[in-house]
């Protein structure tokens, strides 16, 4: 009897889960979604198909997927006394403590979030969710900082790491920038006993700066690709 129960039980969810995943196909294909490739899509397809779009990926979703990418990080042992996200906080509490702009305290709470999918190349990762949004010095800072924070911790890592690479740099305009970013934010930010503030003060401004409109930077339009998403900036979600 009862295991009729659980067999009926079971049956019922699965067809409620079957009806939803359908209606949500039905209402689009029914609706107005018919192409089964782009270039069939017409403009009245595209309107609902961007509508429903923007409700799944809107900025403040980007904000928080983005935020998820820190939170993900709690707790693994990455060989020091804190972890990536605790390094994130400090890093952003340092920047915001020594007077930062709001977009720079982002870049700091964000720099590390790619660095245990990439370690090698980690700084792409902030790099490229953040690019349309910041100043191509932000942006600079976000690729090259692993180069220069290899400079910190170069003595105890030995031979096998050149912890003069930053000097390739030299004579690029944010070099300097990217240093002061390492030397008082990042290399800094691994001290468990730092006052360090919670994400709760720092999601405000993730939200804020990913509201943004992207590729407003002037700057950012001197590298083409830049320029040609600009271009087709209009088929994503609005900033909302
Ligand atoms: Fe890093
Ligand atoms: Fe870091």
């Amino acid at each position: 009897m009862f295991a009729r129960a659980v067999a009926a039980f079971s049956h019922r969810v699965l067809q409620t889960s079957r009806r939803k995943s359908l209606s949500t196909h039905q209402y689009l294909s029914a609706a107005a979604i018919q192409y089964r490739s782009l270039k069939e899509a017409t403009p009245e397809e595209w309107k609902v198909g961007i509508q429903q779009f923007n409700k799944v990926a809107s900025s403040s979703q980007q904000a928080i997927r983005m935020l998820d990418m820190l939170r993900v990080q709690k707790g693994t042992n990455i060989g020091a006394l804190v972890d990536l996200y605790e390094h994130g906080l400090q890093t952003a509490t340092r920047a915001y403590r020594d007077g930062a702009n709001e977009e720079t305290i982002v870049v700091a709470l964000l720099h590390d979030v790619g660095e245990l999918i990439t370690p090698i190349s980690h700084g792409e990762i902030a790099g490229s969710i953040l690019r349309p949004y910041i100043s191509q010095q932000n942006y600079w800072i976000l690729m090259h900082h692993e180069i220069f924070q290899a400079y910190y911790y170069g003595d105890a890592a030995g031979a096998t790491v050149d912890k003069n690479a930053r000097d390739d740099f030299k004579d690029h305009e944010f070099y300097e920038e990217c240093i002061k970013f390492c030397e008082k934010w990042d290399q800094a930010a691994f001290d468990p006993e730092y006052d360090t503030l919670p994400l709760e003060f720092f999601e405000p401004m993730v939200h804020r700066v990913l509201a943004r409109r992207p590729y407003t930077d002037p700057e950012l339009l001197n590298d083409p690709i830049n320029v040609a998403k600009s271009k087709i900036a209009g088929g994503y979600p609005e900033a909302n």
